[in-house]
Parts: C-alpha cells; structure tokens; sequence
C-alpha cells in the first residue's frame, strides 16, 4: 500500500514554472591538467542500491551513446545489490515465493523502474488486482472499512515533467521544490497543508495519516506536506516478481561499472592532482578518481569526509522501523483484537492513525498490518511495520496461536522528514556529488533513480563536458515529449 505519485487534492498553485533558472550545461572546457594523466579517467560510486546502482547505469548510457571514455568502479559494503531494496524467503525456504522485507511497491508513474522492468524482461505484480479490504485503526477501535479509493493526481502532471527532454537539472533541491511550485508543500506539515485546502480534518487524520504511517512511519501533523501527498496510494501499484532489487542487478550488469561487494568505504580524502583529485579509501587500498558520487545516506556510511565537506550535510534523524513478516494459518485477524462483531469483516490490510492519542486515548502498537497472499493452501504471509519489536506472544494472540515462521528486521528506513525549506548539497565539491541528497526532499527507489540521473548529468557535465543525451543547454529543446507519453527521458534521449 506504498504510492509513489503525488497526489493533488489542490491543482491550481502547481503550474509548470520553467524554464529552470539554476545554471547548466554551460559548455565550459575543462581545465588542462597538470600532469600526465594515466589512462583512462575513473569516477566511483559508493552504494549499489537504487541509487547507486542507477548511477552506474545513466553513465553508461553516457558511454554508450557518445564513448565518454570513463570507468566506473562501485563500492558495495554488504554482499547483495539492491540496498534497502531486498528480499527473504518464507521459512527460509526457496522454494517458496520470496518476500520483500524493505522498499516494497512502484506505481506507472515510476517511469524509470517501469521501463527498466520491461527492457530487462522482468516480470511485473500488479498490486492493486490483489484486491485488500482496507481497515483504520486507531489502537482502540476501527475507523474506516472498505477499499481505498483512487485519488486524482494532478500533481503528477508536474513530477512527470522530470521525465521529459526539458526535464529540470538542480544543484539545489528548493530551488527545484521553488520551480515546481511546491515551497508550500516543503514547508507545511501534510496536516497544515491539506486541512488549509479544504480538506476535512477527519480524511486528514484518519485517512492520510493511515497512509503517511504505513510508507514512511510518521504522523500526518509531523511530515512535510509533499512526502504526505506522495504517499497516498494510487492506481497501478506494483513489485517485481523475486524482488525489486533484481532491476539493480540488471543496472549494474547492463553497465560496465567494476563492482566491488563487501568492500566498504571508509574515508575519502582529496590530494593535489586535476586527473585524479579523489581518493577512496577501502579495503581495497586508497584508489585516486576524478570524481565520486555518494550513493547512501552519508550518515549511515560511516565514511570519514574532511571536515569542510562533511559540514555542509546537516545532521539527519531517520524513522527507526522494525519490519516483522511472518506466515500464519489464521485466515485473518483476531476479531476480538479489533472488536469486531461476528459478522463485520475482518480487513486484510490494516492501517494506523494517531488519532486516537490526540483525543486522549491508547497508541495503536503497529503502523500497519498487511496479508500478502499464500505461500501454501492455507497458509498467508503477513507483515507487520512498528516502531519497536513486536513480541511473539501478541503475535499469537493477534492471529489466533496460529503463527508459524516469524522474521524480524530493523531499518533506519527512510530520514524524518519534517517541514523545511533546505535540503543537503546536491554537489559538494567539484567532482563531489550527493544523490542521498533528494531523500528528505522524497525517499523512494524511483527518486532515488531520477536524482542519480541528474547527479550523472551533472557531472558529466561538469567533468566531460557531455550528458546522457549529449551536450546541449538545459530548456533548448523543442521537441520535448509530452509528460504522458512513453518518453522517458535519460532511455529515450
Ligand atoms: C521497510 C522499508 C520500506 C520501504 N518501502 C518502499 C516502497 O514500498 N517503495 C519505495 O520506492 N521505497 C520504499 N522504501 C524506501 C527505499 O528503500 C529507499 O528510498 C531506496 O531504496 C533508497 O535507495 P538508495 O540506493 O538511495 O539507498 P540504499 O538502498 O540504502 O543503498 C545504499 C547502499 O550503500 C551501501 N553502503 C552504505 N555505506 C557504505 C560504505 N561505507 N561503503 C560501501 N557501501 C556502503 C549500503 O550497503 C547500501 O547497499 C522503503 C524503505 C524501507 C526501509
Ligand atoms: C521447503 O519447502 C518444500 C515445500 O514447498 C518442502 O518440500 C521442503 O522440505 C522444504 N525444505 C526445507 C529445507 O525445509
Ligand atoms: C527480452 O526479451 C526479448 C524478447 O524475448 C528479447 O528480444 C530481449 O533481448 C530480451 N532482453 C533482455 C535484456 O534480456
Ligand atoms: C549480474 O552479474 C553478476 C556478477 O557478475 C552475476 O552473478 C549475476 O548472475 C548477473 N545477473 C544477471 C541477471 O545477469
Ligand atoms: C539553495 O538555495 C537557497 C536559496 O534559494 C539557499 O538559501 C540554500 O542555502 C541553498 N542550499 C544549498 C544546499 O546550497
């Protein structure tokens, strides 16, 4: 139940304000070097999830379609692709389906992930044929029962402008927030924002907030208006069957990057030198590049950066969210849990607000609760979202002593992402870039793929003086697609 667009109840204030103003691809020659530079020039990239893995492959394409002459090495601390994007086996057992246990859903509008899922012959689940009877819980009773309904996206109008050959390049993420009119989305709380619209206070606080607590574990009064909006759930919600993380794997195999698993990062440093001004440090030893692109949350990384570049990333709290799957032959919920009568039905998906604490009453002890289909006859995976452990004697009680296999993992799963006006450095030295960056701006896989691809741009920009799609002066172009054609911007050119 994770939606990727954003979602508009409000359309008006959201028109297209380009061309963008942040300066690029001026057509700057770049500078002679001062010594011999050997062989071929290299760029790392650290992190091999959405991100990085992306990265890897938007420089390709580079290479590709224009033999920017340029090698890649990734940098990969655990021995899987994918980050935050992975998967288990029910009962530990492949035979079984597997399951994801982090970023789960992507919707059509996702255009990068959708293409990538089809170039690479994966093969999509559609989510929202899986038809789920939607429940609210407010830790006492329940609110709402019934299936969610879609909501118009006006908004997506504007974020599918990303997609196009005029698509926006930033150096700064609220000048971009600025250009796309959404300096008011940035700075209120989604609660703010959508009750000053008209919106009813109980849709805000028991619907919004319901999809606000289950994608990114935050109440509706505390996250910042856009990640709100982005997370009520829409059409076309999807996965890939075995796991999203395969579309990383094919990023990286379809590029021609180095990749290094279980090589950690522990440093970088600079030195005197034009060709190769940045040294990664790893067990590996130190290896000079022309440029780096960070693709992990610095705070997580554990990467040691000179002081005047870590400086400039502000601190960064995260949700800290344990993820239980488990399977069970219980067909659905303990009805007396939720009070139901014997005759109402007992939703499949359950979903939270904190509502029910504002008025004085008890915290619901999960953010959300969802069956995902049978792996046997009469046996459903579930999955459970909350801010701390969920003991296996509630488990028993909530799905009737009929709990089998249980995993629990925990993930500092995604920034907090209250109101504000700035945002981390997308660029933080001259052949020094940021993809995390985007994350408290939004935090999804797909975003994560399009603030690479403008991280790529930006350095090849700056660096070889080319592009994805080649040289040329961001807006110039005439023939842009319109947003909701098949155009993707960056696979299309
Ligand atoms: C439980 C959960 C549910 C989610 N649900 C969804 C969803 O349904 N849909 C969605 O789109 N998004 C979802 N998200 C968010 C999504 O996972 C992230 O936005 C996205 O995957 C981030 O990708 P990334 O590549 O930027 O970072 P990551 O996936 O975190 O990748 C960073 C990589 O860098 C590596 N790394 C870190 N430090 C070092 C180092 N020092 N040296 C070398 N390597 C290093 C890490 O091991 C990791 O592989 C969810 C997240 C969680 C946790
Ligand atoms: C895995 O599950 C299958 C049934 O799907 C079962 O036959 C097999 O014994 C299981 N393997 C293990 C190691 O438990
Ligand atoms: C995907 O399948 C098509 C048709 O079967 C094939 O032509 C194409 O090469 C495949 N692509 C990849 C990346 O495997
Ligand atoms: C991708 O490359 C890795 C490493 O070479 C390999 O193990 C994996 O099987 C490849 N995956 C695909 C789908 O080709
Ligand atoms: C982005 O631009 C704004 C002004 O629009 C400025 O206040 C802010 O410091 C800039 N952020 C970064 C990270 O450079």
């Amino acid at each position: 139940m994770r939606s990727l667009l954003f979602l508009s109840l409000v359309s008006a204030s959201f028109a297209l304000q380009l061309p963008f103003k942040v300066p690029f691809f001026q057509s700057t020659v770049p500078p002679e070097d001062d010594e011999p530079v050997r062989g071929t020039p290299k760029i790392a990239i650290i992190g091999a999830g959405a991100a990085g893995s992306s990265a890897a492959f938007w420089i390709s394409k580079a290479q590709e379609r224009f033999g920017v002459d340029v090698e890649v090495d990734v940098y990969e601390k655990t021995s899987r692709i994918g980050g935050r994007s992975l998967t288990v086996y029910p009962h530990g057992n492949d035979t079984f389906e597997p399951v994801e246990l982090g970023a789960s859903i992507f919707v059509k509008a996702n255009k990068n992930l959708w293409r990538a899922a089809q170039e690479f012959n994966l093969t999509l689940r559609d989510l929202s044929k899986e038809d789920n009877d939607l429940g609210i819980w407010d830790g006492e009773q329940l609110l709402l029962n019934g299936i969610i309904d879609k909501l118009v996206a006006d908004m997506l109008k504007q974020y599918s402008t990303l997609y196009t050959a005029d698509s926006p390049k930033w150096d700064n993420i609220t000048d971009l927030a600025h250009s796309f009119g959404w300096k008011n989305l940035i700075e209120s709380t989604g609660a703010e924002f959508f009750t000053s619209n008209g919106v009813s206070k109980q849709y805000v606080f028991e619907l919004i907030e319901a999809a606000s607590r289950v994608n990114y574990g935050q109440n509706i009064d505390s996250i910042h208006a856009l990640e709100a909006a982005c997370s009520i759930a829409a059409n076309g919600a999807s996965q890939i069957e075995g796991g999203n993380w395969q579309i990383f794997e094919r990023f990286l195999n379809h590029s021609r990057a180095n990749v290094f698993t279980d090589t950690k990062v522990t440093r970088i440093t600079q030195k005197e030198s034009k060709s190769r001004p940045w040294v990664v440090h790893s067990d590996k030893g130190p290896t000079g590049y022309k440029a780096v692109i960070l693709a992990a949350l610095f705070h997580q990384t554990d990467i040691e950066l000179p002081s005047a570049l870590a400086s400039q990333i502000p601190e960064q709290p995260y949700v800290h969210l344990h993820v239980t799957l488990l399977t069970t032959t219980s067909p659905n919920l303990n009805r007396e849990y939720l009070a139901l009568s014997p005759n109402e039905k007992v939703p499949s998906m359950l979903l939270t607000t904190y509502d029910g604490v504002r008025q004085g009453r008890k915290a619901p002890e999960f953010n959300s609760i969802s069956y995902h289909g049978k792996i046997n006859e009469d046996e459903w995976v579930v999955k459970i979202f909350s801010e701390s452990p969920v003991e296996d004697k509630w488990l028993q009680s909530l799905f009737n002593d009929q709990v089998g296999w249980v995993h629990r993992a925990e993930f500092d799963a995604y920034p907090k992402l209250p109101p504000t006006s700035s945002f981390p450095p997308v660029k933080l030295d001259h052949g020094l870039f940021y993809v995390n960056a985007f994350e408290p701006f939004i935090s999804t896989m797909e975003t994560e793929t399009l603030a690479s691809r403008n991280v790529v741009d930006l350095l090849l920009n700056e660096e070889f003086s080319s592009s994805i799609c080649g040289p040329r002066i961001s807006g110039s172009t005439k023939d842009a697609a319109a947003p909701d054609s098949d155009f993707v911007f960056g696979w299309d050119c």
